[in-house]
């Protein structure tokens, strides 16, 4: 083991990842990776809805991976587990539900959001247990630092109060870990609404083609109804965040943003520039997920190799909170 802090940072296994993904946290990833020593997580434990549908389960593990692999996760530097393959998040989760009270979960706000969707479906028992296995996912390789999304934030302070708990109550066997939001804490779709998801289907995923990512954005929403040479707030256009955030050029960007409050530009300049600014971003990270598509078992070496490290920092945490919690029934009596 390292003597460098850890990082865990994870993601449901829901499908391919998109630019939302790699705004609001995968960057950060991406950037800090040689710093800490990193786990990310294949959550697949966590995949709500999608439990009766494995197979295609199965297909977003992959998906996952080769996404990783692209935007240049080096799998030997960081582990890429699969949760499943370590039982241990689900010993850990069981033993932390005892020590957060129902009414913290039901006050998460994250959680109340995702219970809304629920509408008249029945919430499954599993519901519950996913926050507090994300609880458990950030304390098994006794992480420092969590990277994430900004919808995540309440479940990091969840994990910071059992895990003062536990240490106070036990023994001192987890770090408080922090949050970590990403330089763009939340990327709204192409449709203009609040958050990317392919749920919404207004997300440009990483390994969309060139044609596709500019058929995608031609279809942008580009704010309220405005003349080419009329005035606009930057604010309310999606396609000018979008160029705020994926534009390198940052001079350009500013001289943008200032014309368009000052005289106006039309929307299918911004969406020409949007498409060259997209497709140049995405460009290397696809001929990388392509270069890896057609060498599986490269991904599958990472994803093998990674879980096993994840489960060997699992076993001695777990060796730990044994000890905490006095389980060694059979060593005294
Ligand atoms: N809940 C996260 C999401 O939906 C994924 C996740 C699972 C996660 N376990 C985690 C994120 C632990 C950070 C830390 O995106």
């Amino acid at each position: 083991m390292t003597g460098r802090k850890r990082i865990l940072s994870g993601i449901r296994p829901t499908g391919a990842l998109h630019l939302g993904h790699y705004a609001g946290s995968l960057e950060n990833w991406v950037r800090l990776q040689h710093e800490y020593e990193c786990y990310f997580l294949i959550a697949d434990y966590q995949v709500s809805d999608y439990a009766d549908d494995i197979p295609r389960v199965r297909e977003a593990v992959w998906d996952v991976a080769l996404d990783w692999l692209a935007v240049g996760l080096d799998p030997e530097g960081s582990h890429y587990v699969i949760e499943s393959l370590v039982p241990e998040h689900a010993e850990l989760t069981l033993w932390l539900s005892w020590y957060l009270p129902l009414g913290e979960l039901q006050r998460n706000p994250t959680l109340k959001a995702e219970m809304a969707d629920f509408g008249k479906k029945s919430v499954p028992v599993a519901f519950y247990n996913y926050p507090v296995m994300q609880v458990a996912n950030i304390l098994m390789p006794r992480a420092h630092l969590v990277p994430v999304g900004e919808d995540q934030l309440p479940h990091i302070e969840m994990t910071r109060e059992v895990a003062r708990r536990f240490n106070q109550k036990f023994k001192h066997v987890f770090p408080e870990p922090e949050g970590l939001v990403g330089r763009v804490a939340r990327l709204v779709g192409t449709d203009g609404q609040a958050k990317m998801s392919k749920s919404r289907n207004n997300a440009i995923y990483l390994k969309d083609d060139a044609a596709t990512v500019a058929k995608k954005v031609r279809g942008m929403f580009g704010g309220p109804p405005r003349g080419a040479n009329e005035p606009g707030k930057p604010a309310e256009n999606p396609i000018l965040m979008y160029l705020d955030a994926f534009d390198s050029d940052r001079g350009a960007v500013q001289d943008l943003n200032h014309r368009y409050e000052t005289q106006g530009v039309s929307n299918a300049e911004l969406k020409d520039r949007l498409t060259t600014v997209l497709n140049d971003f995405l460009e290397p990270i696809r001929d990388r997920r392509a270069r890896y598509a057609s060498n599986m078992k490269l991904v599958r070496e990472a994803l093998e190799h990674g879980s096993n490290q994840g489960r060997t920092i699992a076993r001695e945490t777990m060796e730990m909170v044994r000890d905490a919690l006095d389980l060694n029934y059979l060593e005294k009596h």
